[in-house]
């Protein structure tokens, strides 16, 4: 007898901006030229700097992955049982899909949307998810949602669970987070948002996470100049710039810098910038809360039913927030 047939389904892309060369040239450009210099984070991710964050993710000192998948190993089942099945799985900054796919036999979703800057990212990893869940309503969505968290209609219309884990939240300033999340809610109405936090801890825990003996994550930081002067015409020399990593616990970040290790003038089309020895480059925030304070955060943006679930360390927090 022959198998009865079922719809083939092969999963949709959609990419929604294209890269604004010349805004992107005149952010990087405008930050560099500050008093204290600056860049956004998300240059740190050209195609080597994805790779070496995910080797980051592997190193003994970065804590976070692996704390927040035993989380999610613990007691996914728990979060499961508050979240209706057949809802639609919105993966913000979804990469290689590996953590929502681990998520997909206890949730049991609808459709999987997963997001991410570029949709040329996304498309190894769903064509592959696909074949192992045929029956799943798959679709790739190519869009910058620090911008703004308004999905295109190719996402459904059915009841969405955004899922932000890996404590990417963290790249936000409180204030930010809080615009943040405000947006998810409303990108959610009577779904919900499940988000990996990661939380204040002793010093010596947090330091040696973002400034390993490897040396891995000093050079995922000097990376973003090899990938600044593809974007900027720029001419920074890695050898002149060394990477740093603080914990301000007036702020609760982690801060990475890029100290100049002599006396350096960055040359781009149109301006350049001297540095003096010693003088930086601010490249990242990654803020710390409290689980208190990150409640805090969730009822101010709207949120009025939250759970949440943590380590044995309580090290790292994963809240499920809905309206
Ligand atoms: C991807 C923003 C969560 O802040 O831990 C890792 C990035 N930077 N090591 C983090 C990062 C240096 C990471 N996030």
């Amino acid at each position: 007898m022959n198998p009865v047939p079922v719809r083939e389904r092969a999963p949709l892309f959609v990419q929604l901006h294209q890269d604004d060369h010349a805004g992107v040239r005149a952010e990087l450009a405008s930050g560099l030229q500050a008093d204290i210099a600056f860049t956004h984070p998300k240059y740190l991710y050209d195609v080597l700097g994805s790779r070496l964050f995910e080797a980051i993710t592997e190193l003994p000192e970065y804590y976070p992955t692996r704390t927040e998948a035993s989380i999610f190993a613990s007691h996914a089942p728990a979060m499961a049982a508050l979240i209706p099945q057949g809802m639609t799985l919105v993966d913000l900054g979804a990469g290689n899909c590996e953590k929502a796919a681990r998520l997909f036999d206890v949730l049991r979703p609808a459709r999987y949307v997963a997001v991410d800057i570029s949709v040329t990212f996304l498309q190894d990893a769903l064509q592959c998810l696909q074949r192992q869940h045929p029956l799943m309503d798959m679709v790739g969505v190519g869009m910058d949602f620090s911008a703004g968290l308004t999905l295109p209609p190719a996402a459904g219309d059915g009841q969405r669970l955004l899922f932000y884990p890996g404590s990417s939240i963290g790249n936000f300033t409180p204030a930010e987070a809080l615009v943040f999340l405000r947006q998810a809610r409303e990108a959610a109405p009577g779904g919900g948002l499940l988000i990996g936090v990661d939380l204040v801890k002793p010093v010596s825990v947090l330091e040696p996470a973002y400034d390993d003996a490897l040396g891995v994550t000093a050079a995922f930081n000097r990376n973003m100049l090899l990938h600044i002067n593809r974007l900027l015409g720029s001419d920074f020399d890695v050898s002149q710039w060394q990477h740093r990593a603080l914990y301000n616990a007036g702020e609760a970040r982690i801060e990475m810098h890029l100290d100049a290790v002599q006396d350096v003038t960055v040359r781009w089309p149109g301006a350049q910038r001297d540095f003096k020895q010693g003088e930086s480059i601010h490249t990242e925030n990654s803020c710390k809360y409290t689980p208190a304070q990150f409640e805090h955060l969730l009822r101010e943006a709207g949120f009025s039913r939250i759970a949440q679930w943590r380590d044995p360390q309580d090290w790292f927090a994963v809240f499920l927030a809905r309206g």
